[in-house]
């Protein structure tokens, strides 16, 4: 059995249908990819593996245990985290406290340590609120917040959207770094290059269909493949 075993999901916002029996699956200490076009439903797949969003059909087994239907605070509990593409950090608070408060009811947890040894920026900026955050470092409090309550399973959305290349290399690194560690990985990227450098394995999500499954390598080799369904 995978970690993470999703079959036949379903999603909608009111009437509109976002996902059509979505199915994938990610093995422990493996790095998946998400692709697709704008809107294609790649972050409501996050949001309904998640619980912020519910599916209103199909399962998804996270080591074992059914979380659909589940509330986002019960998934988180279980073992999943998902970085929003807003990130969603306490602006009032220093960056010390967004990580504290995000550790406080997780059974296991990373020493702060451990988050400042994989993002020595952060530790820089301590003491700094929300609101005096780069994007680039929100990014890293946003994923170093996921990270603390030592995840199952962290679920990327665009992490590198909207930052500059040098930061973008920074986090690609840190991610190589987690991915090395044994951290499995759902990363939803536009940057392909990116996305290509870090994934084992990529799905491709049209129109909330699930339209490619595949190893990331074979994918460097099929420009077709991306063109067909991302036309790039
Ligand atoms: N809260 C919402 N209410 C209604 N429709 C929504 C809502 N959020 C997203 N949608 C619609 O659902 C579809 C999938 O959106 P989603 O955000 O999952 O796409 P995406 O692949 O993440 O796109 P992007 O690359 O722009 O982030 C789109 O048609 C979008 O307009
Ligand atoms: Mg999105």
């Amino acid at each position: 059995m995978s970690l993470l075993e999703v079959n036949g999901l379903n999603s909608h916002y009111g009437d509109s249908h976002i996902l059509f029996d979505v199915g994938l699956r990610v093995e422990k200490n493996e790095v998946v990819a998400l692709l697709g076009r704008n809107g294609a439903g790649k972050s409501t797949t996050l949001k309904s593996l998640m619980g912020v969003v519910t599916p209103t059909s199909g399962s998804v087994v996270l080591d074992g245990v059914e979380l659909a239907g589940r509330k986002s605070h019960a998934v988180a509990r279980a073992g999943m985290q998902l970085v929003h593409e807003e990130r969603r950090i306490f602006a009032s608070l220093n960056v010390e406290e967004n990580l504290v408060l995000a550790g406080l009811t997780a059974p296991n947890k990373w020493p702060l340590e451990r988050i400042y040894e994989m993002f020595p920026r952060l530790k820089e900026r301590r003491g700094s609120r929300g609101t005096d955050l780069s994007g680039g470092e929100q990014q890293m409090l946003a994923i170093g917040r996921a990270l603390i309550r030592d995840p199952k399973i962290v679920l990327l959305d665009e992490p590198f959207e909207g930052l500059a290349p040098v930061i973008v290399r920074n986090l690609m690194d840190a991610c190589r770094e987690l991915a090395a560690a044994g951290q499995t990985i759902v990363l939803v990227e536009q940057n392909l290059a990116a996305t290509l450098a870090l994934a084992h394995r990529v799905y491709i999500i049209n129109n909330g269909h699930i339209v490619h499954e595949g190893s990331a390598a074979d994918l460097k080799r099929s420009p077709e493949i991306l063109q067909r369904h991302l036309g790039v």
